[in-house]
This record gives C-alpha cells, sequence and structure tokens, in this order.
C-alpha cells in the first residue's frame, strides 16, 4: 500500500514547503495535484515539484466530457509528464476506451484510474444522482472501466475488495477518505482508516487534510509510513 499525499493547500508556497518537507521520502510518497493547485499554479507547478525529489505524481482532474474532449484532454495530461490520472467511470465506456486507444498511442503513458463514487457521497446521496445502489454500481462502473482498458479505479477503502475480485486482483484501488488515526471526516462520508484500508486491498491511500493541517504534517507522514 502506498501514500499519495494531497496538496490542496491554498497557496502554492505551502504546497511546495510541505512537498519539499517529505522530499527524503520521495521515493516512498506519491503526491496528488488537484482542481485547485492545478488552476492556481498550472503545469509549471509539476515541474517544480518534480525537482524537488523523485515524487511520483497523480494529476487528479477527473475528466468527464465526450470521448474526443476527453481524449484530447488526456493526450495534453500526459504530454505533462505525470504518472497517474483519472477520468469519471460515469463518462461511459466508450469514452474511456477512447481515452486509452489515445495514450497507447504515445511511447509512454501514465497510468489511468477511474472514479467509481466520490468517497464524499453516503448510500442516499449516492442513489439520488445514479438511482443505484453504491456497490452494484460500483462493480458496474470497475467491470466497463477494466474492459475499456484502465488501470483501476478511485474508490473507497470499503469498495476496494470487491472491485478486485469484480476485475483482476492486480487492478489498481486508489482510496481517498482515509483518516489514518481516526481524524475528523469533514465533508468525506465513507471514511476508513489505515486497518481498514490495508485489509480491503487498497494499492493507494489518499491523504489530505489529515497531513497538511497538522501541527507536524512530516510526523504523521512517517507515523503513515511506517504504518503501512
Ligand atoms: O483532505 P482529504 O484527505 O479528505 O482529501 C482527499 C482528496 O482526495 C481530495 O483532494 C479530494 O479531491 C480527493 N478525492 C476524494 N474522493 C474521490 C476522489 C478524489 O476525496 N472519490
Amino acid at each position: 500500500m502506498k501514500l499519495c499525499v494531497a496538496l490542496d493547500m491554498s497557496s502554492k508556497q505551502q504546497c511546495l514547503q510541505l512537498a519539499e518537507g517529505l522530499a527524503d521520502f520521495s521515493d516512498k510518497i506519491w503526491l496528488k495535484v488537484g482542481l485547485r493547485a492545478y488552476l492556481r499554479d498550472g503545469a509549471g507547478f509539476i515541474e517544480e515539484l518534480k525537482k524537488l525529489g523523485d515524487f511520483k505524481i497523480f494529476l487528479d482532474l477527473k475528466l468527464y466530457d465526450i470521448p474526443n474532449t476527453m481524449a484530447d484532454a488526456a493526450e495534453e495530461i500526459a504530454k505533462l509528464g505525470v504518472d497517474m490520472i483519472n477520468v469519471h467511470a460515469s463518462s461511459g465506456k466508450r469514452a474511456m476506451a477512447t481515452v486509452m486507444e489515445r495514450l497507447n498511442k504515445l511511447a509512454s503513458r501514465p497510468l489511468v484510474l477511474a472514479v467509481s463514487a466520490l468517497t464524499s457521497f453516503d448510500e442516499t446521496e449516492f442513489s439520488a444522482v445514479y438511482d443505484q445502489n453504491l456497490s452494484d454500481a460500483v462493480r458496474k462502473f470497475s467491470v466497463m472501466s477494466y474492459e475499456a482498458g484502465l488501470d483501476g479505479m478511485v474508490c473507497s477503502a470499503f469498495e476496494s475488495r470487491l472491485i478486485k475480485d469484480a476485475t483482476s486482483a492486480n487492478f489498481i484501488t486508489l482510496c481517498p477518505g482515509v483518516r489514518p488515526f481516526g481524524e475528523s471526516a469533514v465533508d468525506q462520508k465513507r471514511v476508513a482508516d489505515l486497518d481498514v484500508a490495508r485489509k480491503a486491498g487498497a494499492d493507494f491511500i489518499v491523504v489530505g487534510r489529515p497531513i497538511y493541517q497538522a501541527q507536524n504534517p512530516r510526523e504523521i507522514c512517517e507515523r503513515i509510513l511506517g504504518q503501512i
């Protein structure tokens, strides 16, 4: 299980400072650049992060559009040299397959994951949007994404096992909504601790606020790394 730290802070300087403080673990840690940082700091920010260490970078832009627009966007993102990107599974199998067909033509491509159900959804909120039971929908999204040639899913730890059972043990699961030491869930609903994530076979955990809002983010990272 690998730790991916979300760089969602309110300034570029804060994000760089956090990454700098983790530089000596950079071969063990992934950094997640999300909408906030990417919209604010752009491609140059990715370059700056790479200069700080051997960090692998997950660019979390959750593409959702018509197939050709998604493939165009995915190709542009791939040119940034990031290691992992994502799309929404609800964009459909044809859109995801079009993205993969385009990326597979490149000399090298990032891993591509599909978002199943946002970890901020509880059952009721999910059903209000998708009119389906959450686990059935996640299973269906996973099979669709697997058949479209993606590398894995973004899901809560509670769905990691069912995704692997429905597809393959090698199909990656990346789980946000992790509260390593029982921290506040805030807007997340399907939150899990390290033990639950590990038992569920999660390949990656994403941790944001419990790290960057801590008094000593480096110490929290060390404790997490020590336990995984
Ligand atoms: O601060 P926290 O640990 O809740 O951050 C979780 C991160 O993972 C955020 O950047 C959020 O955008 C992202 N994410 C998520 N749920 C998903 C996909 C991504 O929480 N399904």
